[in-house]
């Protein structure tokens, strides 16, 4: 009697519909404007080989009005959606990860509206640079918990709005552009594998894009603080020591929890901030430079577009194929990051 009362009480705790995600389709958008590094040299004081030599990057893209993350969030999301070969009516859910929202109450919405997604929910995510991996987690928890079967995760940041263009130190860094992926909730497997996310808002002031907090009165001794921002302020210093440390610890520890080796991992996937944080990293983890991803060269960082952008180019281009394994990981601002393990397809 005791064993099958045991026995019941185990049953109860598995849920046997347990469910987990497969990726369907990836999409990306870039605007058309270039802005070399020679251009970026007429207006500070740089040279294409300094930038080149430090970051890897060549050239950027830089939205023109109108080509806002709205626009560009709703580009990607379509080619991600014609991917995976879904009618629009289907999706349920949208998430926009992004820090530059074209309307502060979030652009979402709009690009439901825009995509013709009546029966989706859409709401933004900010966790800058690390804001794609939060929300590819965060979705997926919501279809591996039966909520929603389809969704669209999207990356999408407009950064040229919010550099000082007379800050070199900065500037030469950022571009704009989107990416998206097409998530389904299934049964047959899991191929959001692990996960881990972090954030230490105590050294939070090393990358900030702050409230200018400019003192305004309403009407007599009623302030407010009027709704501007400042120019992104970095110290690139720490960051870069942030980067060089924290990401390989993160994945190292997925990879254990996970019971991985770096040696089955297909393709690594980093946020694309800087080739020399790449290149760390993958020494780190002795996974070599022909698995690791990068068109930084083409676009810098591009916040929380670049792993979906990376993404989308490396399976339009024949190279993630159907059952690879990625490692992938975003960091940032917050400072803020994370890590996935997963299996395309
Ligand atoms: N062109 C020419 N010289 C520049 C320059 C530029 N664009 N930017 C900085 N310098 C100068 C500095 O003034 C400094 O000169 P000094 O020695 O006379 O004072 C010198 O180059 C070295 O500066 P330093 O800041 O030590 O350079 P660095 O090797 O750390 O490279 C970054 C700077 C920004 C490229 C690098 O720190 C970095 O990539 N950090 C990470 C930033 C990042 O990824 N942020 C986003 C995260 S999501």
């Amino acid at each position: 009697m005791t064993n099958i009362s045991n026995l019941k009480t185990l049953l109860e705790g598995i849920n046997f519909n347990q469910i987990g995600v497969s990726f369907k389709g990836s999409g990306s958008y870039v605007p058309d404007q270039i802005l070399t590094n020679q251009k970026i040299s007429q207006k500070v004081n740089t040279s294409n080989e300094w930038i080149k030599s430090r970051t890897g990057i060549s050239e950027r893209r830089i939205s023109s009005l109108g080509d806002d993350v709205t626009e560009m969030g709703y580009k990607a999301a379509l080619t991600a959606i014609e991917m995976a070969n879904w009618d629009i009516k289907t999706i349920d859910l949208i998430v926009l990860a992004t820090s530059t929202p074209h309307d502060l109450f979030g652009s979402a919405p709009s690009i439901q509206a825009k995509l013709g997604a009546a029966n989706a929910v859409a709401f933004d995510l900010t966790a800058a640079c690390s804001g794609f991996l939060f929300a590819l987690i965060t979705t997926s928890q919501f279809l591996k918990g039966g909520s929603f079967k389809r969704a669209i995760v999207i990356g999408a940041d407009q950064l040229s709005s919010f550099v000082d263009w007379n800050d070199r130190r900065s500037c030469i860094l950022f571009g704009d552009g989107a990416g998206a992926l097409a998530i389904e909730a299934t049964n047959e497997c899991d191929n959001l594998i692990g996960f881990d996310m972090r954030t230490d808002g105590e050294r939070g002031s090393f990358l900030n894009l702050p409230s200018k907090n400019n003192k305004d009165s309403i009407i007599d001794n009623i302030n407010f603080s009027s709704g501007a921002f400042s120019p992104i302020q970095m110290n690139g210093q720490e960051v870069y020591k942030f980067a060089v440390r924290e990401v390989p610890i993160i994945l190292e520890k997925l990879f254990k929890k996970m019971n991985y080796t770096s040696d089955e991992v297909d393709w690594l996937v980093l946020h694309q901030a800087n080739q020399r944080i790449l290149d760390s990293v993958g020494d780190r983890l002795k996974i070599p430079g022909e698995k690791i991803l990068s068109n930084l060269e083409k676009y810098g960082n591009t916040s929380a577009a670049t792993i979906p952008l990376v993404i989308d180019e490396a399976i339009r281009n024949n190279r993630i194929k159907q059952n690879d394994i990625i490692a992938t990981s975003g960091f940032g601002a917050g400072l803020s990051w994370g890590a996935a393990l997963i299996k395309w397809g």
